[in-house]
């Protein structure tokens, strides 16, 4: 079988690339396990200094897989899903994020936990939370409004309006926007760049830019969890995920 999540050191550089390009990177279970092994032994890796994290195909990735929502849905913050989600927030070393074509949902949110995040021109972010009946989840009800502006994450998260490439490098979501051929060689060398620096001062200096959410984003997330677990369950979500596959067996 094909690694779904494939890990390559380049260097000082993790390189996690999220690989189910005919699903266009729908997360499963095992993907968020093979994420947050990854995650967590990055840090206890002295060689290793940056992860970037990108997605094979022409999306970065269309969110949960709902399949996994209607048949295998977390629970509570001990799920797979959660558990990546910390593992990226605990991360210690710098994590940078080339997103090319659709970012949809998790594709979208876990964005707000990179230090770094790069877009190509064809990136498009998308948060359908409420046309599936869910709620926001990654703390982004909390980061989103706070990174680009309580009016313009109204619109992504109440009414589902994406976001292309431009407005996210505008609205300061995005670092930089690259032409999709060039992102992965830019990103990569970005990468390169904060791995030459000095690693404890990048590890201090990334801690003192995540401290100002670190008290308030706890609380969020779990106020987050518990309804979107419960959402999850409702009859509404169910009909939703239910009729996105039926439209497909035509
Ligand atoms: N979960 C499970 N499967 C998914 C998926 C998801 N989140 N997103 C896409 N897929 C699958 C499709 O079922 C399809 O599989 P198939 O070829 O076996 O039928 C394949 O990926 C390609 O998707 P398709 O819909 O044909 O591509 P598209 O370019 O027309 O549309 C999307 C892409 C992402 C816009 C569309 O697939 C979509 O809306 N997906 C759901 C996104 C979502 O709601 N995510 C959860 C957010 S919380």
């Amino acid at each position: 079988m094909t690694e779904l999540v494939r890990a390559e050191t380049r260097g000082r550089i993790l390189h996690l690339e999220l690989n189910r390009p005919d699903k266009k990177n729908a997360l499963t279970v095992e993907m968020y396990e093979a994420l947050v092994d990854q995650l967590q032994g990055a840090d206890r890796d002295a060689q290793v200094r940056v992860v970037l994290i990108t997605g094979a195909g022409d999306a970065f990735s269309a969110g949960n897989d709902l399949r996994d929502f209607l048949e295998r849905p977390p629970t509570d913050e001990s799920a797979p899903v959660h558990r990546f989600l910390q593992a990226l927030i605990d991360l210690e070393i710098p994590s940078i994020a080339a997103v090319q074509g659709l970012a949809v949902g998790i594709g979208t949110t876990m964005l707000l936990h990179c230090d770094l995040v790069y877009a190509g021109r064809t990136a498009r972010f998308q948060l359908p939370f409420t046309s599936l009946a869910l709620v926001p989840e990654a703390g982004s009800s909390l980061l989103l409004p706070q990174r680009i502006g309580y009016a313009r994450a109204a619109e992504m998260l109440l009414l589902g309006e994406p976001l292309d490439a431009e407005d996210a490098r505008v609205l300061g979501f995005v670092s930089a926007v690259f032409d999709d051929a060039a992102l992965r060689d830019e990103a990569f060398a970005r990468a390169e760049r904060l791995a030459s620096l000095p690693p404890e001062s990048v590890r201090t200096t990334k801690a003192l830019m995540r401290d100002a959410t670190r008290l308030s984003l706890p609380e969020q997330m779990h106020r987050e969890s518990e309804r979107f677990v419960e959402r999850l369950r409702s009859a509404e979500a169910r009909e939703v995920m239910q009729r996105f596959f039926e439209a497909r067996r035509g």
